[in-house]
């Protein structure tokens, strides 16, 4: 019964602070022992009994830090030393006294009761390797012997292979179910159709913008063009010819330069004196055209009614004063020379002026 029995980690740590303190308590000899290292000292005679035991106690280096005053061991120190009690008491189970329970063993009782029977069932005959691992290995079901270092780190570092999985074939599609080739055209999606639409209303945007402004520096350069050159009226010269004396009868309008030059040629009466002279076809009102009529032998405007008699003294509406009359005279070549540059005005007496007048008798 006792060899099936295998010691817990909690009771091989009791045992081997047991251990250490009875060692501290034996060798400082004028030191009083205290009530904790005495009790377990009653445990050192049954130890030191057995000669096998004790040599492998002395083999172990676990009594070192013990002579150092009292230190307390470390857990590898007290697992050496456990192992070399467990190993004594496995050798002789029947010279532990049943009824001596130390107080620090106590409470390794119960983790001894949750013990796995795997562990209950190892052998617990010394004799084979027994490390930590071996140990716990064996605690934890991994073998049920004990086991070495190497099988032990095996166990530790190989995880559980896992069968592998294998997925089962997939059945295959039916023709129904099969896709079927479209022959309709591409179709567009929402996002390429919105992109299309935006690049359009972009380029045409773009397109009128650039038109736009193309037109507008069309115009500008056409304006510039036509700053450049100076505004320039075709006006008739100032100067012109109307025919020898001969062609002006006494008494006669003639009409036909007034659409060209603005001119009445009229030989007339004028105080007494017959005349050749040309008249401005210009109403002395506000500027109107006044029309010859031959019936009434007067000047009428059609603005506002001003009259005007054959030599341009006027005498009803509201003209203030006479027409004007243009310089005139007989050229070299024997013609009527007419000088729109130079007037004349009768309210300023300047009609007496030779040049104002051709004598026609002359
Ligand atoms: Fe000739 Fe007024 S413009 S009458």
């Amino acid at each position: 019964m006792a060899e099936k029995k295998k010691l817990s980690t909690a009771e091989i740590l009791a045992m081997a602070r047991g251990k250490a303190a009875e060692a501290s308590a034996a060798k400082p000899a004028g030191e009083s022992p205290s009530p904790e290292s005495a009790a377990p000292a009653s445990e050192l005679p049954a130890a030191s009994a057995e000669p096998d035991s004790a040599a492998a106690v002395e083999k172990k280096p676990a009594p070192k830090p013990a002579a150092k005053g009292g230190a307390r061991p470390s857990v590898a120190e007290m697992m050496a030393m456990a192992r070399a009690q467990g190993g004594a008491k496995s050798a002789a189970p029947a010279e532990k006294p049943p009824t001596e329970k130390k107080p620090v063993e106590k409470p390794a009782a119960k983790p001894a009761a949750v013990k796995p029977a795997a562990e209950k069932s190892a052998p617990a005959k010394s004799g084979g390797p027994k490390d930590t691992a071996s140990i716990l290995a064996a605690a934890r079901g991994a073998k049920p012997g004990p086991m070495t270092k190497a099988e032990a780190a095996a166990a530790a570092t190989s995880p559980p292979a896992k069968p592998k999985a294998v997925a089962p074939p997939m059945p295959t599609k039916p023709d129904y179910a099969k896709p079927s080739p479209k022959p309709v055209a591409k179709a567009v999606s929402a996002d390429e159709s919105r992109r299309g639409f935006l690049h359009v209303m972009l380029g045409s945007f773009l397109g009128i913008g650039m038109t736009s402004l193309a037109s507008v520096s069309a115009l500008w350069t056409l304006g510039f063009a036509r700053f450049m050159f100076p505004n320039i009226l075709t006006e008739p010269p100032s100067r012109f010819k109307a025919g020898p004396k001969e062609g002006f009868s006494p008494g006669t309008v003639e009409e036909k330069f007034k659409a060209q030059y603005g001119v009445w040629v009229v030989n007339g009466d004028y105080n007494g004196q017959q005349q050749i002279y040309a008249l401005k076809t210009v109403c002395t009102h506000l500027g109107c055209t006044p029309n010859w009529l031959e019936a009434e032998q007067k000047f009428k405007c059609p603005c506002h009614g001003s009259g005007f008699y054959k030599d341009g003294i006027n005498f009803e509406g509201p003209a203030p004063r006479p027409l004007e009359r243009y310089a005139i005279r007989i050229a070299d070549d024997g013609q009527v020379e007419i000088d729109r540059s130079r007037t004349f005005q009768e309210e300023l007496g300047q009609w007496a002026d030779p040049a104002s007048f051709i004598p026609a008798t002359a």
